[in-house]
C-alpha cells in the first residue's frame, strides 16, 4: 500500500504574493536544511559562528515570509547528531545562541501566533535551553499560525531506530500484533508525528545531500538546491524555489498529477 500524504489545511496568504506566485499551488510544508553559514563568514574574513548569527537572521525572515504567505508549516534543520563532533567552541556557541534567541524572540513568536516544536532527542542538550523548549513548545501549544518545527540534536537514523524500538516493546508487552505495524503505526512513532510529511525541502550552498533529515517524511518531497548561503536566503531566494516548486509534477509514484 502507498503512503498518501496526509492533508494539511492551506492558511490564506497575509500579504500579497510575488505576482509569479499562485496561493493554491503553494507548498503545505516546507522543509529547509540551512547549510553555508561558515562559508557566509569565511568570505567576510569573520568567524565561522558570524555566519550562524546571520542565519538565525535568515531563519526569523524565512519564518516570516512562510506565514504571511500561507505556508502552514516550516521545519528547519538547526542541530543534527552529527554536529557535536564540530569544535567546542562552535558547540558551545550554538547551544548559547539557541537559548539567546528563544528567550528573545518567544515574545515575538507569541505576538505572530507561531506554534514552536523542537524535534530531535532534547536530553543531552544543555538544561536552560530544554527549559526555554519546554517553555515555548507549552506556550504556543494552542497558536493558530504556522507550524514551525526546530529540529534540534535530530538523526534521521536515530528516529527510525527509536520507532522500530518503540513499535517492538509494544509487541514484546502483547499490546501490538506484528502484522499491524504499517506505515501509519511508523509514521506515528516519529517526532513528526500528526504532523503532514514536507512538500518541498530547500537546501542551500549547493550541496546536494540529504544529511540524515527527515529520510522517512521526505519520501515525496520535491527538492530544490541552490548554491545561496543560508545567511543570503531571502525572499527572492524563497520565491525562486516556490516557482521551482510549481513548475513540478506531483505524481507520487502514480502516472498522473494526484493534488
Ligand atoms: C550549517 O552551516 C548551519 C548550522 C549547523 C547551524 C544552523 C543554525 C542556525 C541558522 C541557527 C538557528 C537558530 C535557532 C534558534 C533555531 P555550516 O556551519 O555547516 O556552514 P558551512 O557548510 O559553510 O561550514
Amino acid at each position: 500500500m502507498s503512503r498518501l500524504p496526509v492533508a494539511a489545511a492551506r492558511p490564506a496568504p497575509t500579504t500579497a504574493l510575488p505576482a509569479v506566485l499562485q496561493a493554491d499551488q503553494l507548498p503545505v510544508h516546507v522543509a529547509v536544511i540551512m547549510d553555508g553559514n561558515g562559508r557566509w563568514a569565511r568570505q567576510r574574513g569573520l568567524p565561522r559562528v558570524m555566519g550562524h548569527r546571520q542565519g538565525v537572521e535568515a531563519l526569523k525572515r524565512t519564518l516570516r515570509l512562510c506565514s504571511d504567505w500561507g505556508i502552514g508549516a516550516l521545519t528547519a534543520y538547526a542541530f543534527s547528531t552529527e554536529n557535536w563532533s564540530r569544535p567546542g567552541e562552535e558547540v558551545s556557541f550554538l547551544m548559547t545562541l539557541f537559548e539567546q534567541v528563544l528567550a528573545r524572540e518567544l515574545e515575538a513568536l507569541q505576538k505572530e501566533q507561531v506554534r514552536i516544536r523542537f524535534l530531535g532527542d532534547l536530553a543531552p542538550l544543555p538544561a536552560k535551553l530544554q527549559a526555554l523548549i519546554t517553555e515555548a513548545t507549552e506556550r504556543s501549544a494552542v497558536n493558530s499560525g504556522i507550524h514551525f518545527n526546530v529540529c534540534t540534536n535530530y538523526g534521521s537514523r536515530q528516529e527510525l531506530v527509536q520507532a522500530a524500538r518503540a513499535l517492538a516493546a509494544q509487541v514484546q508487552r502483547g499490546e501490538l500484533d506484528p502484522e499491524a505495524i504499517d506505515e501509519n503505526a511508523l509514521a506515528a512513532q516519529l517526532h513528526t508525528a500528526g504532523q503532514p510529511d514536507p512538500d518541498l525541502l530547500i537546501r542551500t550552498s549547493g550541496e546536494q545531500r540529504l544529511s540524515n533529515f527527515l529520510l522517512w517524511q521526505l519520501a515525496y518531497a520535491e527538492l530544490h538546491v541552490t548554491d545561496v548561503l543560508w545567511p543570503d536566503f531571502d525572499a527572492t531566494a524563497l520565491t525562486q524555489a516556490l516557482v521551482d516548486f510549481q513548475g513540478r509534477q506531483r505524481r507520487f509514484g502514480g502516472v498522473q498529477e494526484e493534488i
